[in-house]
């Protein structure tokens, strides 16, 4: 039986026979009437089906309930409600599954986060969830979109490997061996040589090492996949498993990977402002509802829309880590002992100062480059001074890396140019107890036909939080992995 989504259906003319699919969101009786709304997935909005009382099978009326599936047949005519310009009357109902009211969990009111997170498995359901979904699938695809208007190649780099791309040992390990009686080397060690790989192998933390071979060889390509870590930060930004957009592009150095990052990010946020309208709206206004009830100093000084256009209307401020450190150390939060973490050259940045200088001190997107060569991974260009400051002072030795750091986000891009020169990249290696023979194939790259090369890596789902407006990133995942929470 064919059908039309409600989605069309809400644009179709009245006066014809239709059919639509879905799941009922509300029934309401009244003296007269009993009105369904439908919701199928297609759009954020339901629409909504009559028919005089009366005129259904009592047994049918009964099914009719919230989160029962049904299929309504009847003529397309105008709309008395507000708010509607179409509805169905109803003159034939199939239901294909009904839901018992007294079980199921979604009833029709606005159920917290926390809750829905425990039932993860139904939360698409809803008009948050659904809303979320469509939006991420929008953005899924203008990632796509951007790459291929731009002359780059989608290249699917293992999620299976044996290297630690980010030299962070923050592995998933894959293996075939009985973990309780694994075999053991006569030196008493676990024998990976009777594994199924012959060798200790891992699920991917980046495509990157794998994403330079194709750049060094196609030009520029782009990973778009699922990646793993083992970091047990129990944050509101980080997942176990995240996807991540990989660019990466020979002849790149740093100042057109951050010319890269700003064109992207800014095109892929202004697709979802022009295709998800609806969606975004819904948002916007489940945001503003909940910023209502928040303390005044806590409220948020703009509307998701003003946020979304913050990033796209404003030049990323671009500054080095340096500069960062000397700004941090003489704001007033610092001054004031506000900061979790105090700062100071060498130590990582911190989200709070990340989102300082985003939110208050430069009031854009930034980004900071050059950071110190201790606190980067193996593969990033050497800068060839160390850092100085306005005064002269001297620090360590700094990198070609560039993050880029959003509003309410922090760090939502991290890359950086390669180190292109095979004694550097090995010497830094050995410095930080990489075997040069477990990633001898990287190391090729080097040894013939080297290149100037740079890219970076967008976590989607930071994207994805960015544009919703969600503020937990396991809200923005279908089906979120995190330290005690995988159930299915
Ligand atoms: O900064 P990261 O670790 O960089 C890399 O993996 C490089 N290999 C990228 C490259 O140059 N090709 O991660 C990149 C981005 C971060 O900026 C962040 O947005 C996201 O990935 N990310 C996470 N997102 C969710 N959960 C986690 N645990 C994440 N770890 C990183
Ligand atoms: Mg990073």
């Amino acid at each position: 039986m064919s059908y039309q989504p409600v989605k069309q259906l809400l644009q179709t003319p009245p006066g014809q026979t239709v059919t639509v699919k879905g799941w009922v969101r509300t029934k309401r009786e009244s003296k007269n009437a009993v009105f369904v709304a439908i919701n199928d997935g297609s759009t954020i909005h339901t629409i909504q089906a009559v028919a005089e009382t009366g005129t259904l099978p009592d047994d049918t009326l009964r099914l009719i309930t919230t989160g029962a599936c049904v299929a309504i047949t009847g003529e397309l005519v105008e709309s008395q409600g507000a708010g509607q310009a179409v509805e169905v009357k109803i003159t034939d109902v199939t239901i294909y599954g009904p839901a018992d009211p007294e079980k199921y969990p979604l009833q029709p009111k606005r159920h917290s986060l926390e809750f829905l997170r425990e039932i993860a498995h139904l939360r698409p359901r809803t008009n948050t969830f659904s809303a979320i979904l469509r939006i991420r699938h929008a953005l899924a695809f203008a990632v796509h979109k951007y790459y291929n208007d731009n002359g780059f190649f989608y290249l699917n780099t293992p999620i299976i490997t044996a290297s630690d791309a980010e030299g962070a040992g923050e592995m998933f390990r894959v293996s075939t061996l009985d973990p309780m009686h694994p075999p053991k080397t006569e030196e008493g060690k676990i024998d990976y040589s009777q594994d199924f790989f012959g060798r200790e192998t891992n699920l991917t933390v980046s495509g990157q090492l794998e994403g330079e071979l194709g750049a060094l060889a196609l030009g520029k390509i782009y990973t778009f996949g699922p990646t793993f870590r083992a970091e047990n930060s129990n944050t509101t930004r980080h997942l176990a498993e995240f996807w991540m957009i990989e660019p990466e592009m020979a002849f790149y150095e740093l100042e057109d990977n951050m010319a890269l990052a700003e064109d992207f990010v800014k095109s892929v946020i202004r697709y979802a402002l022009d295709n998800c309208a609806d969606d975004l709206a819904f948002l916007e206004n489940r945001l503003a509802e909940e910023e209502k009830t928040k303390k005044k100093e806590e409220q948020q000084e703009m509307t998701l829309t003003q946020k979304l256009r913050f990033v796209i209307d404003n030049d990323f401020e671009r500054l080095t880590y340096t500069e960062a450190v000397e700004i941090l150390r003489n704001s007033k939060p610092a001054k004031k002992g506000q900061f979790q973490y105090e700062v100071s050259w060498g130590v990582d940045l911190q989200s709070e100062h990340e989102r300082y200088l985003v939110e208050k001190h430069f009031k854009k997107p930034v980004i900071l480059t050059n950071y110190p060569r201790a606190i980067k991974s193996f593969y990033m260009k050497q800068d060839n001074e160390p850092a100085t400051n306005a005064r002269g002072e001297v620090f360590g030795p700094t990198v070609r890396a560039m993050d880029v750091l959003f509003p309410g986000i922090g760090e939502i891009i991290g890359g950086s140019q390669r180190e292109d020169d095979l004694d550097k990249l090995t010497a830094r290696m050995a410095e930080v107890g990489i075997d040069p023979e477990a990633i001898w194939w990287y190391l090729d790259t080097r040894r013939f036909g080297t290149a100037p090369h740079a890219g970076f890596g967008l976590g989607f789902e930071r994207l994805v939080l960015f544009v919703t407006g969600m503020s937990n990133i396991r809200d923005v995942i279908p089906f979120p992995r995190a330290p005690k929470s995988a159930e299915f």
